[in-house]
């Protein structure tokens, strides 16, 4: 489709059908383009075992199509209908402790269940076969955020799958063994039989057993995911497949999904009360940009308030707006909510939506309306993707094994924070930045920066030695090799050479206690280490690690062995030696390139005044600029840079 998209979750199955004609209209008078439906139907698509009302949904995407709104259509399996759960109530999933959840809320499927996914396929490829030529269908739409509620299962289907899959990875109990540690604790297994999934036990679980059990939960789901994406590409090879993402989730190891799906889509939720949420949110977009390396789709976010945090804070006059710009600036194809209309009953009624309770008076309506015609102005963003020119690392498998509940020199080494201290700083200069996983060609990057990078295979460090821009290495990386066992020699293990140190000892900070060092303050995490080649660039002062090394370099790598209150020192040096300027931009104010164009979005309750970089033409006041621009509180300009194309790949 041409433009930006603009829409959102329309569940007309909520409302009589006096008030889809209503509601079509306003669609049309907003500038909606596509509505997700059917996410939530299966119950009403399917009353009673084989017996469909496919009736209501024909008239929904008739109504759709005549009003010139497309559907991103459901498979409507997210939440499986009652008569399903009472004939097979093994379709439910059971908690760690062995409990099986009730039917009453969503996503109520144990992913293993042969039942489920058996029923789930057949509804998918009714609805292919059903909706496959109807003009409304631009999208199918698999299941909806997946781990959202159920990201795993600990029931007996699922520890019979659990060990196929084990199966599969080690090829016999004994490699399982090995891998697995299992000498420790007196754990050894003669049969896979005996194996479990880490239900809850006496004491801590094996680690080993947790890293297997995070992988095979991210595949068991995927594996549902699949098979549903099987029938719609078999009967329907012309319409794209997404589902729906949850931003940097870690239950999910997205690098897999997305290869799996052919649109990357997500869902974002920025905290209107944290006045910092757009800088986290950013780094999920840059993920989704990264995922496919093209441009991706915002297929949820709210208009306003949310209803599931304790206290759900609405959003001020225009910030759904520079909200939705900002996804638009980090390569979404457009802006889609949840919801189109405001439910007046179930768990989502004092959720916004694009259409508030308080209907066309109000001034959420007035702001959707506003949205609608801006994202029509900017259509010719749409399309046009900009590579980053600083890579972030991230792994699934080393954020698992990271944050394993349990037996752990610290449990307060977070992975998305270690991330946003490097990020916060890039994102104020303006830098785009892309994440990669390992294995990914870093050679278009000048800048390449692990946060950490605890589970680090023999493979994986001698990509990173082969990388011959400025690479940044935080702490604790190094440790453990796919298994989670640590390398031998410790830390950092195969990153030895490349770094030029051995790390003796971890040296985790207590709580609030500050360890300096000549390059500022850190905290939460330090480490005795030994050089050997690395020059120190900082050396810690006082308690006992004093005037040891802190901070090193070797060649073009910097070693972090703590955690810096404010990495900017580090982080300056290292962008200067790559050449890598940024933009000058005030605090609050966000810069963006995306192709031709340059997004400023002031996220400050203040005007701010930004120099231009460049001159253009502000697509949404349909002004030439050049010098600088007076930004007011919450609004943006869209810069179509002077002497570039609109549409630029
Ligand atoms: C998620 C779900 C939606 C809805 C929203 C509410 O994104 O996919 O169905 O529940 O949250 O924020």
């Amino acid at each position: 489709m041409p433009g930006l998209l603009f829409g959102g979750d329309y569940n007309p199955e909520q409302w009589p059908e006096e008030v889809w004609a209503e509601d079509v209209r306003l669609m049309a008078e907003a500038g909606v383009t596509m509505v997700t439906v059917a996410v939530f139907a299966w119950s009403r698509l399917e009353p009673r075992p084989g017996e469909h009302d496919f009736a209501w949904l024909d008239r929904v995407l008739d109504l759709l199509h005549a009003h010139g709104v497309a559907a991103d259509l459901a498979t409507a399996t997210a939440t499986p209908p009652p008569w399903l759960v009472r004939d097979h109530p093994s379709v439910m999933p059971v908690t760690a402790d062995g409990v099986r959840l009730e039917f009453g809320s969503r996503q109520g499927y144990c992913p293993s269940s042969p039942v489920y996914r058996e029923h789930a396929v057949r509804l998918a490829r009714t609805m292919a076969t059903r909706y496959g030529r109807h003009p409304a269908l631009r999208m199918w739409h698999v299941g909806n955020e997946y781990a959202d509620h159920t990201l795993e299962c600990f029931c007996e289907e699922s520890a019979r799958h659990f060990r196929r899959w084990l199966a599969a990875r080690h090829g016999s109990v004994e490699a399982l063994n090995a891998a697995w540690g299992t000498s420790c604790w007196g754990q050894h297994y003669t049969d896979f039989e005996q194996v479990a999934p880490p239900r809850r036990a006496p004491g801590p679980v094996n680690p080993g057993q947790l890293l297997d059990w995070r992988r095979f939960c991210s595949d068991a789901l995927l594996e549902l995911f699949e098979a549903e994406r099987d029938v719609l590409r078999e009967v329907t090879p012309r319409v794209p497949v997404t589902t729906n993402f949850m931003s940097i989730l870690h239950g999910l190891d997205y690098w897999k999904w997305a290869e799996a799906e052919d649109v990357v889509s997500d869902d974002a939720y920025p905290d209107p009360a944290d006045p910092s949420s757009h800088v986290a949110v950013a780094l999920s977009y840059d993920l989704m940009r990264s995922l496919k390396r093209r441009p991706w789709l915002l297929l949820e976010s709210a208009p306003s308030a949310v209803s599931w945090r304790e206290v759900n804070v609405p959003k001020p006059p225009g910030v759904m707006r520079l909200h939705s710009l900002q996804a638009v600036a980090r390569g979404s194809d457009g802006a889609m909510f949840f919801q189109w209309r405001q439910a007046r009953y179930g768990p989502e009624k004092f959720h916004s939506a694009l259409l508030p309770h308080g209907g066309e008076r109000t001034r959420g309506w007035r702001e959707t309306l506003r949205l609608g015609r801006d994202l029509r102005a900017l259509a010719e963003v749409a399309g046009s993707h900009s590579p980053g020119e600083v890579a972030l690392l991230l792994d699934w498998e080393s954020w698992w094994g990271l944050e394993a509940p349990e037996s752990m020199p610290s449990n307060r080494l977070r992975l998305k924070e270690l991330m946003l201290a490097w990020y916060a700083p890039l994102h104020a200069r303006g830098i785009l930045v892309d994440l990669a996983p390992p294995g990914r060609d870093l050679s278009g990057y000048r800048v390449v920066i692990a946060p950490n990078l605890y589970l680090c295979t023999e493979e994986t460090a001698k990509e990173l030695a082969r990388f011959a821009g400025q690479l940044v290495v935080g702490p604790f990386s190094g440790v453990v090799d796919a298994r989670d066992q640590v390398h031998p020699g410790g830390a950092p293990g195969p990153l030895c050479e490349l770094l030029g140190v051995a790390v003796e000892e971890f040296w985790p900070l207590p709580d609030g206690r500050v360890q300096r060092t000549t390059l500022g303050a850190a905290r939460t995490w330090a480490e005795w280490i030994r050089l050997e080649g690395a020059e120190p660039v900082a050396r810690y002062e006082g308690g006992d690690l004093d005037g040891r090394p802190a901070i090193t370099r070797r060649g073009e790598v910097t070693y972090l062995s703590c955690l810096l209150d404010d990495v900017t020192p580090v982080l300056d040096d290292v962008l200067t030696r790559a050449g890598v300027a940024g933009l000058d931009v005030p605090p609050g104010v966000e810069a963006v390139r995306r192709g031709g164009h340059l997004f400023l979005l002031n996220h400050t309750t203040e005007p701010r005044r930004v120099a231009l970089p460049w001159p253009g033409f502000d697509l949404l006041t349909r002004k030439p600029m050049r010098d600088h621009v007076e930004l007011p509180a919450r609004d943006a300009v869209v810069l179509r840079i002077e002497g570039s194309r609109g549409r630029t790949k």
